[in-house]
């Protein structure tokens, strides 16, 4: 790789901002394409900024010319269980439309090295059953079906252009940079651990539970955190992966640990030494009842090394981000 410019899409967002940070300490220069829709300018801190939406073919093309990137990290997508099931239409459209878009830019580019940022929501709810890269794929929400097909479409650009690629499959992403200088913000917010802080913090009124009537020991749904600094030093080791000639390769990143939103929340009141005020409120149209990781790939073929990834101290780094910015970067 000559050309250290990295293409990265949604840069601006919370794991590509992270993702900018960590490729700039390895020595790439990480530029940042992403159309603001649900990022943040003020996030784009460690690279050129190109503004463009993944629907504008023209704008990708001209990127791609005037940058000539060695590889893509592409994480610019709608994110969200709950709207996708309402809104299932913007999820194929901006999400998996805007992949295909991205991806054909690229082969015409010659540009075939491709970090893809996928989920675990792609495997749906199988309860009792290890989650690993094996696993088959029956996503049960718009969000996981839209990221499955992403999937499929580096697959058949693989076998018919020699697109090299490695696919991360997440499991809940929490935390924030320790330094404070990106951190989580969505808005609206609707994950878990920000919400729980707006709500320690007196911003909200309260963090609704989402379902206390599940199969699970104390009835709230069970999710694996995984810290993002953590997150994108695996992208970072998925990109060296595909330098060296690995092959391609789809990667769970998860801790293999469980914790039931009431556990998050106790853990939570612990870190800030406060307490979370709750209502219990009906189950989110979409959500699975468990979803762990049972896979060490990345540990293993990687030499991914989490180093964050406890529950303590990603709750701890959202808390400092919270505190440090009073969670928000100017528009
Ligand atoms: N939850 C609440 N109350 C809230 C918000 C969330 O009880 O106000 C619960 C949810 O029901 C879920 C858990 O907290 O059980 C985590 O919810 P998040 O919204 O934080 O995260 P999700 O699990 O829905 O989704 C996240 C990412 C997806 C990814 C998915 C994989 O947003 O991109 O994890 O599980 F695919």
């Amino acid at each position: 790789m000559t050309n250290q410019n990295i293409l990265v899409t949604g840069g601006a967002g919370y794991i590509g901002s992270h993702a900018c940070k960590a490729l700039k300490a390895a020595g790439f220069v990480p530029v940042t394409y992403d159309n603001c829709s649900t990022g943040w300018q003020d996030a784009v801190k460690f690279g050129p900024f190109a503004r463009g939406d993944l629907l504008d073919r023209q704008r990708l093309a001209e990127v791609f010319e005037e940058y000539q990137p060695a590889a893509v990290m592409h994480f610019a997508a709608l994110s969200q269980v709950g709207e996708s099931m309402r809104e299932p239409g913007r999820y194929w459209r901006e999400n998996v439309t805007g992949a295909l878009n991205l991806v054909e830019a690229a082969v015409a580019a010659n540009c075939l090295d491709f970090v893809f940022s996928s989920t675990c929501a792609t495997y749906g709810d199988q309860d009792h059953v290890v989650l690993n890269e094996d696993s088959a794929q029956l996503p049960i929400n718009a969000y996981g079906a839209s990221k499955k097909a992403i999937e499929d479409i580096l697959k058949d650009f693989a076998a018919s252009d020699g697109l090299r690629h490695v696919i991360f499959r997440y499991f809940n992403v929490a935390g924030a940079d320790p330094d404070a200088e990106v951190g989580e913000l969505h808005q609206p917010e609707t994950h878990l651990i920000p919400l729980l802080l707006d709500a320690v913090d007196g911003k909200r009124e309260a963090l609704t539970i989402f379902g206390t009537d599940y199969d699970t020991p104390d009835g709230t749904c069970i999710r694996d955190y995984v810290h993002v600094c953590d997150l994108v030093d695996a992208h970072v080791l998925g990109l060296n992966w595909l330098k060296d000639g690995g092959e391609d390769r789809v990667f769970n990143l998860g801790t293999g640990d469980g914790f039931s939103v009431r556990e998050v929340v106790d853990q939570s009141s612990a870190v800030t030494n406060r307490a979370v005020p709750i209502v219990e409120g009906d189950r989110r149209p979409g959500d699975c009842t468990k979803l762990v990781s049972g896979s060490n790939r990345a540990v293993n073929e990687l030499g991914w090394k989490p180093t964050r990834s406890n529950m303590e101290t990603m709750i701890r780094d959202a808390w400092r981000w919270h505190q440090n910015t009073d969670g928000h970067y100017q528009k």
